[in-house]
């Protein structure tokens, strides 16, 4: 047996507990992976919670996670690579808090050797997402970029892949993350009242928002800065978006993306900080830490290999 992190029913993060569970046999073009660590986000709460029944119901006992670094350890039938024993970074939906996932073998990237197992488990979520959405935006060298909630998962990769472009990034966070924002390669900001006053004063103008954050007056500020609406987006779920005609931007994973990422990473040009690793059993102690809605950069659980 294996053990996963599992919830019985919708609610806080006291309902997310370790129960044992079988592996599984890979399938064709499956492999398995015995997880070393499995990236925390905020849709994995929002599900916890029961928010996105509508469209993504839970199947109780139902498991939850969606990124992970491990290493292959049994194959499908007709799966040529990886080969068992390959140490991996890869995404499954809602698994992945779990000593074994079983993943399309396509949905993986090799880990480099130099990147620690906490550090490539938070790359395929987050990570991805950053890349997507900086594309449907278009940011590209000499822009200036507005990131909301640029300390948080997202916003910290999405900093330093905006700057890697040759654009200038004004992130905003509390006071308390605005060294952190510098050393990324943003020009911090605090949110709060005056918010896009205290943007003016630091650029001259701003060419793309995006938002992380769903605040209200995170997307009116966008809307007031920048001219372009289509350069606007938000990955959060914020009613007020769709009123503001600001679009709402989904994630898109591919192992080129991933690849890209991983080799960043390794060459020392992308990091992000792990606000804090816990062992899977620790599950609920995360979310709870990730309700908070004031996580720097990552959180993320680990197994023991
Ligand atoms: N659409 C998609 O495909 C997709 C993919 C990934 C994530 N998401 C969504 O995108 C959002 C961000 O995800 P994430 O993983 O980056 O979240 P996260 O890591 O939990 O974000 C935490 C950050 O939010 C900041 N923050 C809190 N309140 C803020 C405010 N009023 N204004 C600006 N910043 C604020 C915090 O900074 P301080 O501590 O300094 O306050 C903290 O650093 C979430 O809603 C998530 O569900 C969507």
């Amino acid at each position: 047996m294996s053990a996963a992190v599992v919830f019985e029913e919708y609610g806080g993060p006291e309902v997310l507990h370790l129960s044992d569970v079988d592996p599984g046999e890979p399938g064709p073009g499956q492999v398995r992976v015995r997880v070393r660590a499995a990236g925390v986000q905020p849709a994995d709460s929002l599900f916890r919670r029961g928010v996105m029944r509508q469209f993504l119901p839970a199947r109780f006992p139902q498991r939850l996670g969606n990124e992970f670094a491990g290493v292959v350890d049994a194959v499908g039938p007709d799966v040529s690579a990886p080969a068992v024993g390959t140490a991996v970074i890869g995404w499954a939906a809602q698994v992945c808090y779990a000593e074994h996932v079983l993943v399309p073998a396509t949905d993986l990237v090799s880990k480099p050797d130099s990147l620690p197992w906490t550090h490539a488990g938070v790359l395929s979520a987050s990570g991805q997402t950053a890349v997507t959405t900086l594309e449907l935006l278009a940011v590209t060298a000499g822009d200036t970029v507005l990131i909301h909630a640029a300390a948080g998962g997202v916003g910290s990769f999405a900093v330093q892949l905006a700057r890697r472009s040759g654009a200038t990034v004004v992130g905003t966070a509390s006071p308390r993350n605005h060294e952190y924002l510098r050393g990324l390669g943003a020009i911090p900001v605090a949110y709060g009242e005056g918010l896009t006053d205290r943007v003016r004063a630091v650029v001259p103008r701003v060419d793309a928002a995006l938002d992380g954050s769903g605040t209200l007056e995170a997307l009116q500020s966008s809307v007031d800065l920048v001219a372009d609406r289509s350069r606007i987006g938000t990955i959060a779920f914020s009613p007020a978006a769709a009123h503001l005609g600001v679009a709402r931007l989904s994630t898109q994973r591919s192992a080129a993306r991933l690849a890209r990422l991983a080799a960043l990473s390794a060459a020392g040009e992308l990091t992000v900080e792990i606000q804090q690793a816990y062992p899977l059993a620790e599950a609920a102690q995360a979310h709870r830490d990730l309700d908070t809605g004031h996580v720097r950069g990552k959180l993320v659980l680990t197994t023991e290999g």
